[in-house]
């Protein structure tokens, strides 16, 4: 017996701000954004909206889409690096909101690889006896920790949420691959939240920071590897994965990473240009829009892969 994921769910701020909308008060261009990231418009949360009140809708839609009942659900883990705050996590008030009173509730931060080891935990979980049913969500208000005067950073994030309910079956999870370098942790650093808000000046010292251009080399080798090690533990080729839903940071290391591996680019889905990065929630998305298209077959081989700041990467192979 493995866990799998019964159902998915996502949810989207109302608000939209494509690449033009960032040109009128940043030195940037739509022609800059499209051919360096792949990103033409994200979604950015409203002061109403939040980590919280994202990962909540998205976690209702996952429940229902899963067929589980409210009480069933024993544990609610959050993945996010940008709640507004340190404490109550997000995943207790995603509880408060959904009702869910038996859960335990905790977040796990690991940046952008943060739903992959949410997931991994929740495996553990389910593969131990301990809970049944777990409500994993990848959540995030990017928009508030990043500085809207470093156009080098702030055209690239959204705003999001992802949510998956997982449990005990005969298909699912086939093998894990995660990693963590703390050495290397300098490259990538968001060390303040804040409410700051598109255009209004307004940033902390010390928001996200990023050397693009080292983030980008580690992410196109340690990927490709990273995906090679679940296919050797797995004893499954690369040519039997259907489909790859890696997070979701820029087009350029997507394509780069499917012509590293020789596979097929069709088989690397891209939501990035509608969305922007957004971290923690990109694969849950991703995987929910995948699963409401039908997409996703019953039976067919699908590749996870996260990476980002920690550094900290990983990737799951799943039976669908
Ligand atoms: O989810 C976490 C993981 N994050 C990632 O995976 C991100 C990885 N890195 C990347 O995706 C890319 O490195 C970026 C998209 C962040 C940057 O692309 P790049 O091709 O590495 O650009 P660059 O940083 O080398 O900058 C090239 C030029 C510079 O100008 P000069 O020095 O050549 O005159 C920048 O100042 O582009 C300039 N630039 C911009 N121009 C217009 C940087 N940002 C912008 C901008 N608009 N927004």
């Amino acid at each position: 017996m493995t866990t799998r994921i019964l159902g998915t769910g996502s949810a989207l701020p109302k608000t939209t701000w494509t690449n033009d909308d960032l040109s009128a008060f940043i030195d940037t261009s739509d022609e800059w954004i499209r051919t360096r990231t792949g990103i033409i418009r994200r979604q950015i949360a409203a002061r109403e909206e939040s980590a919280a009140s994202l990962g909540a809708e998205a976690g209702r839609k996952a429940i229902e889409n899963s067929g589980t009942a409210l009480e069933e659900i024993e544990m609610i883990l959050a993945a996010t690096c940008s709640d507004e705050g340190y404490f109550p996590s997000a995943a207790c008030r995603i509880q408060a909101e959904l009702g869910v009173r038996g859960a335990v509730c905790m977040d796990i931060n690991a940046a952008c690889s943060g739903f992959l080891f949410a997931l991994h935990t929740a495996h553990a979980y389910v593969q131990s006896g301990i809970y049944q049913k777990i409500l994993v969500i990848g959540t995030e208000t990017m928009s508030r920790v990043i500085d809207w005067k470093d156009r080098s950073t702030c055209v690239l994030f959204g705003d999001g949420a992802g949510a998956c309910v997982v449990g005990k079956d005969e298909k699912g999870i086939l093998g894990f691959s995660q990693y963590s370098d703390g050495s290397r942790g300098s490259v990538l650093t968001g060390t303040a939240a804040t409410l700051a808000t598109p255009g209004d000046g307004a940033h902390p010292a010390g928001a996200l920071f990023m050397d693009g251009q080292a983030v980008f080399r580690f992410a196109v080798k340690t990927v490709p590897e990273c995906i090679q090690d679940t296919l050797e533990k797995t004893g499954k080729n690369i040519h039997e994965i259907d489909l790859f839903v890696l997070h979701q940071a820029n087009s350029r290391i997507i394509h780069s990473v499917a012509k590293r591996l020789g596979a097929p680019e069709e088989k690397f889905p891209i939501n990035l240009n509608e969305h922007g990065n957004t971290s923690a929630a990109s694969i849950p998305i991703l995987l929910d829009e995948l699963n409401r298209e039908g997409r996703l077959e019953r039976g067919s081989l699908i590749m996870l892969a996260g990476f980002g700041a920690g550094l900290t990467w990983g990737t799951a192979l799943l039976e669908w």
